[in-house]
Parts: structure tokens; C-alpha cells; sequence
């Protein structure tokens, strides 16, 4: 990967200490989506490391895995699958309860949105305790799809989601990592 547009990613992320709890230091992904340069970044690393890798779906988790996963699967030529909170979806849907660094929360997935043929790439903007991800990951497996891989754009490794994923035989790549 290209270590200078790793490092435009990196830089263009800020950080607001105590958002939106005291002690939580909030990595903001907004202010990179304010670059056009940082964001074209990200999406053309994720389309190089993952094109031609066989991958008929990218889902991505509301709402800022929304911000990557669309783009992403335009350019892979796949479609798009929201996974979203509850009460958002018009069709049938499936879900479930998961934690989060702060707080709890359940997600939910169109229930014909996936099929056993799907196999599913998944991203978010950020990988904290991996609870969304898990959540994300039982949703498509329950529907039949394959998923071993999971992209972010942001990883804290001190909280421990690569491993919790890496359990659920989910490979992980994260373009950037913060304490
Ligand atoms: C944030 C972030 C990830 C998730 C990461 O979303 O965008 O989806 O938390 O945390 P985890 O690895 O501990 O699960 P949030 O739930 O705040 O929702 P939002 O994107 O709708 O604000
Ligand atoms: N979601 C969970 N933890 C977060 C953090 N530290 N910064 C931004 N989004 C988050």
C-alpha cells in the first residue's frame, strides 16, 4: 500500500478528546470526507487491495460505514447492502443485539439482501471493540453468505476488536491505527 496517501488518511483524521463521553477519544471521519484528496485516497487503496478478489456484495454499517461501503462497491462493479438500526429497513428483515464502547445497540439487514451465492466484503469507518462487526458479520452468515474480510478505515488495537474478529475467522485491514 502506499505509504503516502497511509499517511495523507492518517493526518487528515481528527480527534476530539472527551466526545462523546469523558475518556473517549473520538476519531473523527469527517474531516478526512472534507478532503477530496484523503477520501479518493482511501476508496483507491480499498479498491486495489480488494479488486478481483471475487466478492459479489460490500456491506456496510450505518451510518459511516455508508460513507465508504457505497463508493467501494461502485468501484469493485458489486452492490451495496446497508445494515442499519432498528426500524429502518421496509422489507423483511433479521437482527442483532451487540455492545459498544459506549453503550448498546442492535443492527438489522434486509433478509433477501443476501444469498448463499453472496460472498460478502464488510466495512466500517472505524474497528473499536469489533461488537458492530460481529453483529454485522451473524447477520450475513445467518442469511447464508460467506464473509472472511472486514475493512476499515480507522482500528484501535488497544481495545481489542482485530482479535475478536480474527476468532470469527474475519481477516481485518485497517488504513490507519490510533491508541
Ligand atoms: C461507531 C463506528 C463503528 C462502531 C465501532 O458507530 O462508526 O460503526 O461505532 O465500534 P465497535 O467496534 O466497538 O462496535 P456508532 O455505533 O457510533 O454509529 P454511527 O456510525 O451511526 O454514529
Ligand atoms: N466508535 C467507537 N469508538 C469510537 C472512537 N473512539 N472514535 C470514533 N468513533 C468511535
Amino acid at each position: 500500500m502506499n505509504q503516502d496517501s497511509l499517511a495523507l488518511i492518517k493526518n487528515s483524521i481528527k480527534t476530539i478528546p472527551d466526545y462523546p463521553k469523558p475518556g473517549i477519544m473520538f476519531r473523527d471521519v469527517t474531516s478526512l470526507l472534507e478532503s477530496a484528496e484523503a477520501y479518493k485516497a482511501t476508496i483507491a487503496i480499498l479498491v486495489a487491495h480488494y479488486q478481483s478478489k471475487g466478492f459479489t456484495k460490500v456491506v456496510g454499517t450505518e451510518a459511516r460505514g455508508f460513507l465508504f461501503g457505497a463508493p467501494l462497491a461502485l468501484e469493485l462493479g458489486v452492490g451495496f447492502v446497508p445494515v442499519r438500526k432498528p426500524g429502518k429497513l421496509p422489507r423483511e428483515t433479521i437482527s442483532q443485539t451487540y455492545e459498544l464502547e459506549y453503550g448498546k445497540d442492535t443492527l438489522e439487514i434486509h433478509t433477501d439482501a443476501i444469498n448463499a451465492n453472496d460472498k460478502v466484503l464488510v466495512i466500517d469507518d472505524l474497528l473499536a471493540t469489533g461488537g458492530t462487526i460481529e453483529a454485522t458479520v451473524k447477520l450475513i452468515r445467518q442469511l447464508g453468505g460467506e464473509v472472511a474480510h472486514a475493512a476499515f478505515v480507522i482500528s484501535l488495537p488497544e481495545i481489542g476488536g482485530e482479535k475478536r474478529l480474527q476468532d470469527l475467522g474475519i481477516e481485518v485491514l485497517s488504513l490507519c491505527e490510533f491508541e
